[in-house]
């Protein structure tokens, strides 16, 4: 792995609604209807113009993404993905995690964001260990990266200490000390 790409991400804690970035991703559901956890405070940041866009959609698969404007959000764009719920876990719910990566990322490069933010996709009601996900999310993105000039820069931004925590250890994991800090 590039090194130069482990300049291209940071980690920090945060709400997701408030990050002055191109595109924000939106941990959703298949329906794309809003509902609680991040989905939630997006909705309610963007405002009403973003369910109305998200009716026009006709959902979402697991493992997929659709983008809307961001509306009364700082960021441009909302990427909609879908985690996969963690049940057992496994190599199946690991690639499913990891394609909602992969998709946002290619969403947000065909619509020329510089910037992105993740929060922890699946890591709360979906039940996903943080752990887990954060290798397989960094993996993804990391992967993603090295071929791509676009996004230049991912944020993931984790609401809580053991989310943060987490992803820290992740990325050292990785092979990388990301810019680490609170926004
Ligand atoms: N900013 C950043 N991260 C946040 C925020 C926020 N404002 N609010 C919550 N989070 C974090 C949670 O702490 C968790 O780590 O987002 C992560 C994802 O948790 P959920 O929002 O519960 O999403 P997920 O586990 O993917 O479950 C999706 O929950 O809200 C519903 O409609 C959603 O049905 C879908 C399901």
């Amino acid at each position: 792995m590039s090194k130069d790409v482990f300049s291209r991400i940071e980690i920090v804690r945060g709400d997701i609604t408030t990050q002055q970035v191109d595109a924000i991703v939106n941990a959703a559901n298949t329906s794309l209807l809003g509902g609680g956890g991040v989905d939630g405070a997006i909705h309610r940041a963007a405002g009403p113009e973003l369910l109305a866009e998200c009716r026009t959609l006709n959902g979402c698969p697991t493992g997929s993404a659709k983008i809307t404007k961001g509306y009364r959000l700082p960021a441009k764009y909302v990427i909609h993905t879908v985690g996969p719920v963690y049940g057992g876990g496994g190599r199946a719910v690991a690639e499913k995690l990891a394609s909602c990566y992969r998709t946002s990322l290619q969403l947000a490069a065909e619509h020329g964001c510089r910037t992105v933010a993740f929060p922890a996709v699946s890591c709360g009601v979906y039940g996903y260990p943080v752990d887990e996900a954060a290798d397989v999310s960094i993996g993804a993105i990391l992967a993603f990266l090295e071929g791509s000039a676009f996004p230049e820069r991912v944020r993931w931004v984790l609401f809580d200490s053991v989310a943060f925590s987490a992803y820290e250890a992740g990325l050292r994991r990785a092979g990388g000390a990301a810019g680490t800090g609170v926004s």
